[in-house]
């Protein structure tokens, strides 16, 4: 495989943008018809509400029922509301209120955790492989909050002051809720709890990113995030409180997520995928933006220890249903670069 090409200078901040006027540069805008506007005639996914709560009782009937429901949610649309995980409405708020507050300050003040010109992590905008490619309507801060060895400071916002803490706190929090996930998941499929949790191992890395999608006089030329599929095992998205926006593909059509008061919502990546076999397919979503208000996210990346080798789980093969992907180590290495190019990482691990 060839090494990707370097990123090219990133380019402005969408927000700077619009404060020029009101006009959306050529290097935004789709001259096909691959966008939507944010169009209230779009169906809304009918995606289930899951009670974690209900999920870790150990040995009720309720249990039982709830997995059903967890994996015909993973196995319909690859995601899934979370309630009752634990988080309170109150801490939700707070993590809301950080990132609009973080959007909110002086551009010399964000620019202090800018992203490096060959790095990831910082803030933001989309990285630019090429001079074609349709750049995102989105600024973002991306950084590792999970396992605390692995957080790069230099990169971490400084203020709001309280931001460090509460992502730190976050962190602390997140990390039972998809361990949780992980062995709900696997019993789901009437596999030993464990076997995704270890795949996923107890230092598996969580990459958050901090979303703001200003409002655009034309959405229907610009995508906030073009479609693509996670390259995570999980991603956990606390949406906007009130403005839609993200919306997930199902055969060819696309459906808006509604907006749950103080749920998560956890979509499966591709590392779950091949976790699986192919049984939870790492669904294909893309976020759209609106001419009225701005809209804001917080997405935390749960992504496998680098070390380890993820496969499909041995319990899921047999004669009938055949090994679908290979094993592989530091999948996915190229994930940006992919998504750039509008292709899946997932098809090189196909069998
Ligand atoms: C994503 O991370 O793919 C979307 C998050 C959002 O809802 O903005
Ligand atoms: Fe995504």
């Amino acid at each position: 495989a060839q090494p990707p090409p370097p990123p090219l200078p990133s380019s402005q901040s969408v927000q700077e943008l619009i404060l020029d006027g009101g006009t959306v540069p050529e290097r935004y805008a789709y001259k096909d018809d691959k966008t939507a506007s944010f169009d209230e005639s779009l169906p809304l996914t009918d995606v289930p509400a899951i009670d974690l709560g209900l999920l870790t009782a150990s040995s009720s009937s309720s249990a039982g029922e709830e997995l059903i429901k967890l994996r015909s949610a993973l196995t319909c649309w690859g995601c899934f509301h979370a309630i009752n995980h634990g988080i309170s409405c109150s801490f939700l708020d707070q993590l809301h209120e950080l990132t609009k507050q973080f959007f909110a300050l002086p551009k010399e003040e964000k620019e202090k955790c800018a992203r490096a010109p060959d790095g990831i992590e910082g803030y933001g905008n989309d990285m630019v492989f090429s001079e074609q490619q349709v750049i995102d309507w989105n600024d973002r801060v991306y950084i590792i909050i999970s396992p605390e060895d692995k957080r790069k400071l230099e990169v971490w916002p400084e203020k709001p002051e309280t931001f460090r803490e509460v992502i730190h706190e976050y962190s602390v929090m997140l990390r039972p809720v998809i361990n949780n996930v992980f062995k709900a998941m696997a019993l789901s499929l009437n596999l030993e709890e464990n076997c995704f949790l270890n795949q996923f191992g107890e230092r598996g890395v969580m990459f958050a990113r901090f979303n703001y999608y200003p409002r655009c006089p034309r959405p229907d030329l610009v995508l906030g995030l073009k479609p693509h599929a996670d390259g995570s095992a999980i991603t956990v998205v606390l949406p906007d409180r009130e403005v839609e926006g993200l919306q997930f593909q199902r055969d060819g059509q696309w459906f808006t997520v509604p907006t749950i008061p103080n749920a998560l919502l956890i979509n499966v990546g591709d590392q779950v995928e091949i976790m699986s076999n192919g049984i939870f397919k790492s669904p294909v979503h893309r976020a759209v933006t609106n001419a009225e208000r701005d809209r804001i996210s917080l997405a935390v990346f749960c992504t496998s220890e680098e070390e380890n080798e993820i496969g499909p789980a041995d319990g899921l093969i047999n004669e009938e249903t055949p090994r679908l992907y290979k094993k592989i180590r530091n999948y996915p290495e190229t994930y940006f670069e992919y998504y750039q190019l509008g292709k899946r990482s997932i098809d090189a691990v196909k069998i």
